[in-house]
């Protein structure tokens, strides 16, 4: 059984502790999106792990694959390794030959852009490096093994965006870059054909999803989006495999929502209560360390993921925060100018959230809780299996 873990948000759900959760039943967790802007929490005895790259499921010792439709920093990867390996953790990783890179130059740009058109991104060159990508200019795994090659290549971005990069630095840049896939040249497969090879084989795949449904290219708060497709759908150009080899889709979503960046909030909150639960959740990013925005969960934008998505189940994470309030507001519809809409339209901007009461708890087995799941669960059409109220894995219910 392959199975897929999805954001349901705008990412920061607590994907890296369901998928730590769930490793344990794979033997491969696989990555198709993104690069190092996602940062994934995952607490292990108290121990706190941050990975950006290396899929999450890593720590429970299964193999982690980096699908061609990632964008890859190998500067970040080796960090974020040699920080495994300090804690006794050598993970088995597996990066795709045609997955793109990100260079010195791609950072660069991603600064300078976001000056310009201001969407909060992570800084971390993603953008860009998709842009290359798709303008046919870009750099990829197996173009890092040809330094001559690869000079030429760097050359070429420089020129496309007039960025007139001194030839020493080129030297330098294509240096650095080849000798980092040097060390990472066995780990480097063609994991379109090994990653069916293995399934084949009767090996069992996580797909671990980054960011979240509305940061998605095509469906998300466009243009305060990151620039790959988030969702399931991103799976199969992501690694390359055929739709038949999905066979279930688990979203995760907090008990409220949170943003990071800017764009479109319908739920958001100013004020007391946002401290508050920003205090009580720690929501800050886990790769800027940028406070996140929050607010009340928000059951069109759950709707719209569940639809994009396919997605059967559900992961509730950090119940724990919203417990002790009174009252919590849930929204149901939007209001969009006249019209009442049951899902985000594309311009979500223009949209006030429809709001619904539900009493609060101050337990797990308080009646109000499973009203709350019931609720969501009978609003969004999805069963709540995975009910998480703290990092620790310990602090996780299965219904
Ligand atoms: P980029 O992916 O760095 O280009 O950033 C685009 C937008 O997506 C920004 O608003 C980021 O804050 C947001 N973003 C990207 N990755 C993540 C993530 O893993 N969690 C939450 N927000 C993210």
């Amino acid at each position: 059984m392959n199975l897929a873990v999805m954001g349901m948000q705008f990412g920061d759900e607590g994907k890296g502790k369901i998928v730590d959760y769930l490793a344990e039943r794979f033997d491969i967790i696989a990555r198709y999106c993104g690069g190092s802007n996602a940062g994934h929490t995952v607490v292990w005895h108290g121990k706190k792990f941050k990975l950006h790259l290396v899929p999450s499921g890593v720590l429970r010792g299964k193999i982690g694959v980096l699908g061609n439709g990632m964008v890859i920093d190998l500067e970040v990867l080796k960090k974020e390794l040699e920080e495994l390996k300090d804690e006794g953790i050598e993970p088995r990783i597996v990066i795709s030959s045609r997955a793109h890179v990100v260079t010195p130059l791609h950072r660069e740009m991603d600064a300078l852009e976001d000056k310009i058109r201001n969407i909060g991104t992570t800084k971390r060159g993603i953008g860009p490096t998709y842009e290359t990508k798709v303008k046919r200019i870009g750099i990829r795994i197996i173009d890092l093994f040809n330094r001559e090659e690869l000079k030429k290549k760097l050359r070429l971005i420089s020129r496309f965006w007039n960025m007139d990069v001194r030839d020493d630095e080129i030297e330098r840049v294509s240096r650095m870059l080849h000798s980092l896939a040097m060390e990472f040249r066995n780990s480097v497969e063609d994991v379109e054909i090994w990653l069916q090879k293995a399934i084949s084989s009767g090996k069992s795949v996580l797909f671990e999803g980054a960011q979240g449904a509305m940061l998605d290219v095509d469906f998300g708060t466009y243009p305060f989006v990151t620039s790959s497709n988030t969702n399931s759908l991103g799976i199969f150009s992501g690694l390359g495999l055929p739709p038949k080899l999905l066979d279930k889709v688990m979203g995760v979503s907090k008990a409220y929502t949170t943003r990071v960046g800017e764009g479109p909030f319908p739920t958001e909150l100013k004020g007391k209560m946002a401290e508050e639960l920003r205090e009580k959740g720690h929501e800050y990013g886990a790769t800027t360390g940028r406070p996140r925005r929050v607010g009340w969960l928000d059951l069109p934008i759950l709707r719209y993921a569940t639809l994009l998505n396919g997605i059967e189940e559900v992961a509730l994470t950090k119940v724990d925060v919203l417990q002790g309030l009174k009252e919590i507001p849930v929204a149901v519809k939007y209001r969009c100018g006249n019209e009442i809409k049951e899902y985000p339209p594309p311009l979500l901007n223009k949209c006030e959230p429809i709001y619904e009461y539900l009493d609060g708890w101050d337990s797990l087995e308080d009646e109000a809780f499973k009203r709350y799941l019931e609720f969501i669960e009978k609003n969004v059409g999805v069963k709540i299996r995975i009910v998480s109220y703290g990092a620790e894995r310990e602090e996780t219910l299965e219904l």
